[in-house]
């Protein structure tokens, strides 16, 4: 604790995507020796945690959320000894590792599940859900895969469906059964005595279903063309209440460890969202930064209801990319990413950075015959690969990611976006998030202050952050046109370069996507 704030409180979260971030082999696969040869950069950034994602031994089948054993490391990675080093000399820069934890469903080739499909008999048939045919032999209920289809499976030789909420090589764990919860809460402390800092609950609104696996009720707002899964309201299949239970038991762990941070992966309305707070998940993801318009008006009305909805005591967070979701620098468009850049890190609340947003990595077109997520060759479409691609280091050869031939194309543009060369450019993004982030290190204001919101004019957004007296004003142009508002203070740090240290004394005038923070004086 630090004041009254804890470390993940004050602090910024980074995602690396293993396979994309840095290749020491040569196989063209992102692996543990690569974070640790790049944890100077994360230190240089200044960001207080990274965030990896699966890297236990896994068929790929969903690229590491497969998982095939929860206490090991991946050859592809590397080993377990490698895994000791990245914690090490990540702790050694001040940063904290958060491991993926996949408790919702394990690989079809989990020993668990090889055996639970071997007989009805088998001990741990009752370790994953499985329900009998309807008399016509179809699956027992309506519920869909969140990767289209059925979510259920057939299993000819026990005569039983198996339920995967995502792909069929993904069976999902039965909860509640206690064996299950002894074996997976096993797995957290099996990573906690190996010094990780925390855990990004995967597919956590999924994990209990409901007992009598009552059908989903039709979405009445679906349109055809759109992702399938929507079509129906998943009531019985998502976020029970019984989720909340095996969460205080996830934290009872965790709490035996210290100060250890647990993020749930929920994308759920603000009203149930909030909910998570309640049975010990200390950041619930807040998605909805990614939904919602590039509006001034959308954005305001978000934060606001967001900032109401916050019970007692919990703290907020802020989400702009994920590999899930197309990168925010194609969603906003290149003449705001800067502007997104400053929002997400002068928001109230952790801020997580998806690696490569930092120098504006965009969507990559993927062609048909590379595309490797599975999701991806069902629904082109709604691929997310494009937001996968390698890390755009230097303008070398395959962009510094790897020496061989890498697993996804690179970005057509990266001689000239990478991070060698934004480094060298005060002007670039990148300088712009290590400035942001340092400012927010240093300004009780921005870390941990109050937030009130000053309001919306016209395309203008902007609101207070105060810690201790200290004052700063943001002003951000979500429009693309000159915008002026009445303001005075002294500009700390503009998303352009030219500003600091300008004199508002009654209007401030913005470009298209520009934005400012100001020390307010009065
Ligand atoms: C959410 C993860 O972020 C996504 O990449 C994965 O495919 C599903 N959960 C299933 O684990
Ligand atoms: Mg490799």
């Amino acid at each position: 604790m630090n004041g009254r704030h804890c470390w993940w409180e004050r602090g910024i979260i980074y995602q690396v995507y293993p396979r994309s971030f840095a290749d020491s082999d040569g196989d063209g696969v992102g692996d543990l020796a690569g974070v640790i040869g790049k944890l100077d950069y994360l230190a240089w950034l200044g960001v207080d945690a990274v965030w990896l994602s699966p890297i236990y031994p896994s068929p790929m089948a969903d690229f590491g959320y497969d998982i095939s054993c929860y206490t090991d490391v991946d050859p592809l990675f590397g080993t377990l000894e490698d895994f000791d080093r990245l914690v090490e000399e990540a702790h050694r820069r001040g940063i904290r590792v958060i491991l993926d934890y996949v408790p919702n469903h394990t690989s079809d080739l989990h020993p668990w599940f090889v055996e639970s499909r071997s007989s009805r008999e088998n001990p741990k048939r009752d370790w994953y859900i499985w329900a009998d045919p309807k008399p016509d032999g179809s699956p027992p209920n309506n519920w869909l895969s969140s990767f289209g289809g059925s979510a259920w499976e057939f299993d000819g030789k026990t005569g039983q469906y198996y339920h995967h909420a995502y792909l069929k090589e993904q069976p999902d764990l039965n909860w509640r059964n206690p064996e299950v919860r002894e074996a997976m809460l096993g797995v957290l402390r099996f990573w906690l005595e190996r010094g990780v800092d925390g855990f990004r609950v995967d597919a956590l609104r999924r994990l209990v279903k409901d007992e009598r696996l009552r059908d989903d009720p039709p979405n009445p707002d679906y349109r055809e063309g759109q992702n399938p899964y929507d079509a129906l309201i998943p009531l019985y299949s998502s976020d029970r209440p019984e989720t909340h239970e095996m969460v205080r038991m996830m934290r009872e762990v965790l709490d035996g460890y210290g100060e250890r941070l647990l993020i749930g992966e929920l994308y759920l309305p603000i009203e149930s969202l909030i909910a998570y707070y309640g049975s010990g998940v200390d950041l619930p993801f807040n998605f909805h930064l990614i939904f919602t318009p590039w509006r001034a008006d959308a954005v305001y009305s978000l934060v606001k209801e967001y900032e109401a909805a916050l019970p007692p005591g919990a703290w907020p967070n802020w989400v702009l990319g994920n590999h899930d979701r197309p990168r925010v620098a194609s969603r906003v468009g290149e003449g705001q990413a800067r502007l997104a850049a400053m929002l997400l890190l002068t928001l109230r609340g952790t801020p997580t950075l998806y690696y490569g947003d930092e120098i504006g990595m965009h969507d990559v077109p993927i062609p048909p015959g590379r595309i490797q997520d599975p999701f991806g060759k069902s629904f082109p479409q709604l691929g997310r690969d494009p937001a996968r691609t390698p890390m755009q280091w230097d303008d070398s050869e395959n962009a510094g990611f790897t020496a061989g031939e890498p697993w996804l194309p690179l970005a057509e543009d990266y001689e000239e976006v990478n991070v060698a060369r934004q480094r060298k450019d005060p002007r670039s993004l990148l300088n712009l998030y290590r400035r942001l982030i340092a400012l927010r290190r240093s300004e009780g204001a921005l870390s941990t202050g109050d937030y009130s919101s000053l309001g919306i004019d016209g395309d203008l957004l902007y609101y207070a952050r105060e810690h201790e007296g200290r004052r700063l004003l943001v002003v951000l142009n979500l429009g693309s046109d000159v915008q002026s508002t009445p303001a005075r203070g002294r500009i700390v740090l503009s998303t352009g370069l030219d500003r600091e240290g300008e004199e508002v004394s009654g209007r401030l005038t913005l470009a298209g996507g520009e934005g400012v923070i100001l020390r307010s004086s009065g």
